[in-house]
């Protein structure tokens, strides 16, 4: 065998996880906008196998649903009554071909930063020692309630005790007593010999300490027939650790991040604060973009080349292309154009699409919007359900109000037209190419190329009234100095204006 692709891998995640203590199964928790059976899927799909199947039982229908969304041709593989990791991976492989030959890789749901790197190893050392099961191993300093790895003098392995069953033997003082000592623990990560772990599993019974099918009893087995078993050791514990509670979910969560934050650093990425700066595992990066303090790019995010981004924004599934400027700011499902500038304090809802070199600003909300190259929404404005010509510039305060209380209507603002502040346009309505709106106008019909719409009441000035009305205060007395020793004429009311 020289191409080392597995047959199959055999992923187990039909157990329950009480200790999460929650109504989600454990393998669909989150950790770097995955589930934790997404990063499994992910790993196992990096080795390259034939088949990929995943074993399921607690939320069966949840978990199969997920699998399908996730990776539509993997098996979903259905684990009966009888409890335990051999039980499951025997369902596994009773939904596979029964001719089956070659490496079978088994792994975890719950083990989710181990990589496809890893099992690619797996399977060449496997395959290259001839051995009839690998078994991935690693010392830990507290060897915890995992199972216990032991080796006869040559390194191969005997047999995998599980932790309660070596307490049994420590506290029966027999020989294999000493075995709850060992620091060399079963990650449950392995590469079998498929024709060895079928005969195997076939004779697996359920007498321990828990009453289950231990997959690991199929080792002594297939030692007793003369096979060699050997051990994979890996420095990096992280690859190995499973999740059972909250608290490891976060702490390796915060791993997954420090190694997704570091490997865009090597690949030119410049992230100011690595300890505040949260990257989901799908999202891509371009160089010499700079990602300011306390700033998440999650989902699907891609962002270009030479962008800064942050301090303390959030992203999600949002593009940003080359050169664009990110400050303040929350996204989701947005695109934001080459050069574009957003922020600070700017909220950017699904649908919004901002041109090259455009600009939305402070406590701007936009929504289903197109914002056209060069165009600019500076400040305080909502724009929902809207399209914006090239070179359009919204004036401060314009509110596009989309919604009449039954449905949403759209508005249109036509190429380097002009609204004046504090302006709302009611739609449906739109705006003409080369238009102006007058500043604090209610726009509700057309308004066409080269007009300029006004929609205001009018300005009246009445003489006197501050005097009469406000006598005696200070406004009154300001009013009075100033008629005194006034040379020019009142300024005159805006309808008078050239
Ligand atoms: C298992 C190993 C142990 C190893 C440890 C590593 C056995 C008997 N023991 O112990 O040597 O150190 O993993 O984490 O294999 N699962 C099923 N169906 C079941 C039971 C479990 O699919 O009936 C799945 C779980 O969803 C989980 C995985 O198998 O993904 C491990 O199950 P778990 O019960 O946590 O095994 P451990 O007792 O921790
Ligand atoms: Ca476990």
């Amino acid at each position: 065998m020289t191409s080392h692709h597995p047959a199959a891998v055999i992923v187990l995640a039909a157990g329950e996880g009480t200790r999460m203590k929650s109504t989600t199964p454990k393998v669909l928790h989150r950790i770097g906008g995955r589930s934790l059976l997404g990063h499994a899927l992910h790993a196992a799909r990096q080795a390259s196998p034939e088949h990929l199947a995943v074993v399921v039982r607690h939320e069966r229908d949840r978990v199969a649903e997920h699998v399908a969304a996730l990776d539509p041709g993997a098996v979903v593989a259905d684990q009966d009554e009888v409890k335990g990791t051999g039980r499951a991976c025997e369902c596994g492989l009773d939904a596979l071909p029964a001719d089956l030959e070659g490496t079978v890789l088994v792994t975890m749901g719950d083990v989710p930063l181990l990589t496809g790197r890893t099992l690619v190893e797996l399977t060449e050392r496997h395959e290259a020692s001839g051995a009839a099961v690998t078994v991935i191993t690693a010392e830990l300093d507290d060897a915890k309630s995992y199972g216990r790895v032991v080796r006869d003098e040559r390194g191969d392995v005997v047999a995998i005790m599980e932790h309660k069953d070596a307490l049994a033997h420590r506290a029966a003082g027999d020989d294999l007593a000493h075995v709850v000592d060992v620091r060399e623990i079963n990650s449950g990560i392995y590469a079998f010999d498929a024709a060895v772990l079928r005969a195997a599993l076939g004779e697996v019974g359920t007498d321990n300490a828990q009453g289950e099918k231990y997959l690991t009893d199929v080792i002594g087995i297939a030692r007793r027939d003369g096979r060699t078993v050997r051990a994979h050791l890996v420095e990096d514990l992280w690859q190995t650790e499973g999740v059972n509670d909250r608290v490891q979910l976060a702490a390796l969560g915060k791993e997954l991040n420090r190694r997704t934050v570091e490997h865009w650093m090597r690949e030119g990425v410049t992230v100011v604060d690595p300890d505040t700066t949260w990257i989901d595992a799908e999202v891509t990066i371009g160089r010499d973009t700079v990602v300011r303090p306390g700033t998440q790019l999650l989902g699907a995010t891609t962002v270009g080349e030479g962008v800064v981004i942050g301090p303390d924004t959030t992203l999600t599934d949002t593009e940003v292309r080359d050169g664009a400027s990110v400050v303040r700011t929350q996204a989701e499902a947005a695109v934001i154009g080459e050069r574009a500038t957003v922020g600070p304090f700017s909220y950017l809802r699904p649908g919004t699409v901002l041109g090259a070199a455009g600009k939305i600003g402070g406590f701007v909300e936009t929504k289903n919007a197109r914002i056209g190259d060069g165009a600019k929404v500076p400040h305080l404005t909502y724009c929902g359900d809207a399209t914006i010509g090239e070179g359009a510039n919204i004036g401060a305060g314009t509110i596009f109000a989309n919604y009449d209380g039954v449905a949403k209507h759209h508005t249109t603002v036509g190429r380097h037209s002009f609204v004046g502040s504090d302006s709302v346009l009611v739609a449906p309505v739109e705006i003409a190419d080369g238009a102006y709106v007058a500043a604090g106008s209610t726009i509700e019909g057309r308004v066409g190329p080269g007009q300029i719409a006004v929609a205001r009441g009018r300005q009246r000035n009445v003489d006197g009234w501050v005097a009469r009305r406000r006598p005696g205060t200070r406004t009154a007395a300001a009013a009075e100095e100033a008629l005194a020793q006034r040379h020019t004429p009142p300024t005159p009311s805006p309808e008078e204006r050239p």
